[in-house]
Parts: C-alpha cells; sequence; structure tokens
C-alpha cells in the first residue's frame, strides 16, 4: 500500500470496488491469484501505470484467521491491492445474496425477485465494513472512487466516518449495470435507502443517459428528502450531487500491441487454416443470463435452418467465462445452455463440419486477441447490459479484416456504436437470424464503411489517459 512518505507528496485515488483485479484461490494451504474477469476489472486495466493509486475490495475467499489474511493479501501483492476480508457466510449473503439474486436482476429488468431480510442485512454490514477500511485508509485530498452495485450504500456511511473523523475526501461512484426505469426499481422495499447511500457522493457516473435519466426520476421519487436543483444535480441536506454520463471504454493500444505477439500471430494463422472457407462468428460473455446467451443459440439455430446453403460454411465459437456459480439462476442457465448447444450440435454437426464451438472456461488474453483477430462477425446478445466491452475489444482487433457487429439494442453500447453495427431486438429469434444473415453476406465496402465508423468510437472515445 502506499507509504506515508509517498502520501506527503501525492494524493492517492483509492479505488473501491466488491471485485479486486485479482482473484484468490485456496491451494493445498496457500493461495494462488488470477486475473479477475469482467467489465470493470477490464475498463480500469489502464490505470495501473499513469497513477498512484490502491485498490481495495474483497479477494474472493475467506481467510480464516491473521496469519491466513496475510498469506492471502501477499498472494495478491503487497503494493496495489488490498484485500478486505469478509466471514463466509456474510459474503454470501452479500454477493450471491442481496447482489446477485435481488439487485443485478431488479437493475436487469428481471421479475419476480423474493426480497430477503437476511440478504438486505448482510448488504448493509458489508458495506459498514468497506466503510471501516476505507475511511482508516484514506488521508485528506485522496480521492475515493467506488464502483458498482454491490456498494451503493457506502458513499453514505464513509461520508459520516471521514467527516467524524475530520478527513475531506472527494468520493465518486460509478454504476457499471444500467440503472432501470421508475417502476422497476420501485419494486425494491430499499430502493430509498440506495438512492440516498449513492446522492452522498459528489459524484454520481452512469454509462448512459438513459441510466443517468432512470436514476434522476428514482431520486425525485423522494422529494421528501431530496431536491433536483439545476439539470444534473441534486441536493440532500446540504451536500450536492453531481450526475453525469461516462463512456466507459478499453485500452486499444493493448489488443493492438498484443496482435504482434509473435505467438498470436502464428495462432490467427493456425485458426484461419483450421476454419479456411469459413466465416468465423464469435461470441465472447460472462455465463449471465443478462447476456442473451440462450437467445443467441437459438438465433443461430434458427439462421442454419432458414439457410441451408450456408451451413458449410459458417462456424460460431462462443466463448462463455463461468460467473456467480452458487447462484441457482446462473445454475440453471448452465445447465439450459448445454442442452441447447448439444441440440445444435446433434442437429448440424458431421465428421467434416461443426458449426458450433462451446467453450465454457475464461481464455487467456493472447488467445481472446487471436479469436477476436480471425473473426469476421461478432454477437453481442444482451437481454440488457450497462455497457459491454466486448464490442470495442472486437473491433479494436480487426483491423483490416473490417469485422461486423451485431449488436442488441439493450446493450449499453449501443447508444454508441449504433451508426456501424447492426443492431437487433435481443428478444427477437428472427430479427437475430436476419441480423446474423446480413453479416455473413455483407459485400466489402459496406464492412468497410461501417467498421470506421465503429473504429472511431473505439479509438477516439475509449482510449486510456
Ligand atoms: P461484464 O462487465 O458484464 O462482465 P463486459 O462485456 O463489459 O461484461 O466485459 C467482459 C470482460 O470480460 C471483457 O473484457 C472480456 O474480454 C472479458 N471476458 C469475458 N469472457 C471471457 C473469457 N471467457 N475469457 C477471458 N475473458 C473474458
Ligand atoms: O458489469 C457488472 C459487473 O459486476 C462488473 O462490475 C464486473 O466486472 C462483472 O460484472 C463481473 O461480475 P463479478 O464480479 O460478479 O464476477
Amino acid at each position: 500500500m502506499a507509504t506515508s512518505k509517498q502520501h506527503a507528496n501525492k494524493s492517492t485515488l483509492i479505488i473501491v470496488s466488491n471485485r479486486l483485479p485479482l482473484s484468490l484461490r485456496k491451494v493445498d494451504n496457500s493461495f494462488e491469484s488470477s486475473t479477475s474477469s469482467g467489465g470493470l476489472v477490464t475498463a480500469l486495466s489502464g490505470l495501473t501505470d499513469s497513477m498512484n493509486f490502491k485498490w481495495l475490495g474483497w479477494p474472493g475467499i475467506t481467510a480464516a484467521n491473521d496469519e491466513e489474511q496475510e498469506n492471502a493479501q501477499r498472494a495478491l501483492g503487497e503494493k496495489m491491492a488490498k484485500g478486505i476480508f469478509l466471514e463466509e457466510q456474510l459474503a454470501q449473503d452479500h454477493y450471491d445474496g442481496f447482489s446477485n439474486t435481488i439487485l443485478w436482476p431488479t437493475l436487469h429488468y428481471q421479475s419476480g425477485i423474493e426480497f430477503r431480510e437476511e440478504f438486505w442485512e448482510a448488504y448493509r454490514q458489508v458495506n459498514e465494513i468497506f466503510a471501516d477500511v476505507v475511511a482508516e485508509e484514506a488521508h485528506t485530498g485522496d480521492l475515493i472512487w467506488i464502483h458498482d452495485y454491490h456498494l451503493m450504500l457506502l458513499p453514505s456511511l464513509l461520508r459520516s466516518r471521514l467527516r467524524a473523523q475530520g478527513k475531506e475526501c472527494p468520493i465518486g461512484f460509478t454504476l457499471h449495470t444500467p440503472f432501470p426505469a421508475r417502476d422497476v426499481w420501485r419494486g425494491l422495499p430499499v430502493e430509498k435507502e440506495l438512492v440516498t447511500g449513492m446522492l452522498a457522493s459528489d459524484v454520481v457516473g452512469f454509462h448512459t443517459e438513459e441510466y443517468k435519466e432512470n436514476f434522476a426520476t428514482a431520486c425525485v421519487n423522494h422529494s421528501d428528502v431530496v431536491g433536483l436543483e439545476e439539470t444534473d444535480c441534486i441536493r440532500m441536506g446540504d451536500h450536492l450531487a453531481h450526475l453525469g454520463v461516462f463512456i466507459v471504454g478499453i485500452d486499444p493500444i493493448k489488443f493492438s500491441e498484443t496482435l504482434k505477439n509473435p505467438y498470436v500471430v502464428n495462432r490467427i494463422n493456425e485458426l484461419r487454416h483450421m476454419h479456411s472457407n469459413k466465416t468465423i462468428m464469435i461470441g465472447v460473455d460472462r455465463l449471465d443470463y443478462t447476456k442473451g446467451l440462450v437467445q443467441k443459440l437459438k438465433g443461430y439455430e434458427r439462421f442454419l435452418n432458414d439457410n441451408p446453403e450456408l451451413r458449410n460454411k459458417v462456424v460460431l465459437v462462443q466463448v462463455a467465462v463461468p460467473s456467480r456459480e452458487n447462484v441457482k439462476e446462473y445454475q440453471d442457465l448452465e445447465e439450459e445452455i448445454q442442452t441447447l448447444v448439444g441440440k445444435i450440435c446433434g442437429e448440424h454437426c458431421a465428421p467434416d463440419n461443426f458449426p458450433l464451438v462451446y467453450m465454457h472456461r475464461s481464455i487467456s488474453f493472447t488467445e481472446l486477441t487471436a479469436l477476436y483477430s480471425v473473426a469476421e462477425v461478432c454477437l453481442v446478445t444482451s437481454q440488457r447490459d450497462g455497457m459491454n466491452l466486448v464490442a470495442s475489444e472486437y473491433i479494436a482487433c480487426q483491423g483490416h479484416r473490417h469485422g461486423v457487429l451485431v449488436l442488441s439494442e439493450f446493450a449499453g453500447a449501443a447508444s454508441f456504436m449504433q451508426e456501424g453495427s447492426i443492431l437487433f431486438h435481443p428478444s427477437s429469434t428472427d430479427q437475430l437470424s436476419q441480423a446474423i444473415y446480413q453479416a455473413v453476406t455483407m459485400n466489402q465496402d459496406e464492412r468497410k464503411k461501417r467498421y470506421e465508423s465503429l473504429c472511431d468510437f473505439v479509438t477516439n472515445y475509449t482510449r486510456c489517459a
């Protein structure tokens, strides 16, 4: 962590999120770390070189005692990431329970959610624990940047601790998911606590105008506590919170550099050779119902059935990284996907032709980059998605291939990438099948024109500082 000498020179950016950039696993009494998957870690990965910062969060495991905690902290690395260790049941009820069984589906417009007091209590407690640790780490002048829905109460809990300790630090909060329309949000009995928790920040950031507007509307619902000052400013007592839209992006240079790596060049050639005479399509998603994987497979199946002449000429490579595997909805989804994959392969695969490759695992960055590069088409089929960085990553790896992006209207990315991509409604199997057909049969001139527009967005608006 930053030393006091470091501190005398510069103020520190303190990033706080539930997920750290490294996740730990216990292997025979010791701890191993691996890079965490997900948009948040990707979006913030460019910060490492450029700023004096530290990152506080939950390392994803339980440490039984102080000695284990020290070992776990060592596995995270001494300098940058600081683990906030939680007791197992509490972590489960906060992460699997309130965050991912109640809040995540609400934010993504799912219905039939059952509110459970014990999960809410755990959520509150974890936010309190985070507030204690962050307040202790912070010094006056540090900038505190809190991320995502696991920590919506943290700005207000932290603000009061900092005040009590006489520390002055600006607090920013960024939500990496959609913020839903008022009627959906009101389905949560604790929505007022969550909204007022976030409003204790100086800046509250969203990925799109729509999410920001929805949040402002949710605040108006509590006119007994807050007042709309002017556009994008909300007053709560003597505190003013500024709302903003901040486009979250990737570091395109990291991808273009990796594409020059001889291993990746060789791998691209290998993959091309393996699938010669075929149009390769790619899908890269966490295995999450919000990503529309079921709909993607159904749309692809429809495309294969409707276009028999193309069956031997396409292959969809779908990578699905395991995610939130303790949550029932995710377990059910995994089964559903496996059944669908089996059905499609059973109907369409032959000894000399396989139109679907399904990988249920995390893959290395080099393999990911090679796959993005060889694919002529990328399918992003989110039912709802805060932004979706896969869309940008794919474009960053395309270069002269001028790949076609088939993009769900309900991904946040569609607000910025509509011009070059083929947009479709994610609930329509027909629309997806037709969009795939359009992508596969698109002529070079149109591919180039669309790609250039997408490339402008990725390089001009999402480059890391
Ligand atoms: P989310 O934030 O919901 O996870 P995004 O599309 O914004 O969704 O970000 C996903 C990130 O995770 C991307 O940077 C992507 O490269 C990475 N990722 C997704 N699936 C895999 C996988 N199977 N292997 C490695 N990285 C993956
Ligand atoms: O996009 C929302 C998000 O929660 C990100 O913050 C995170 O990177 C990703 O989903 C992965 O989620 P988890 O931390 O549950 O693995």
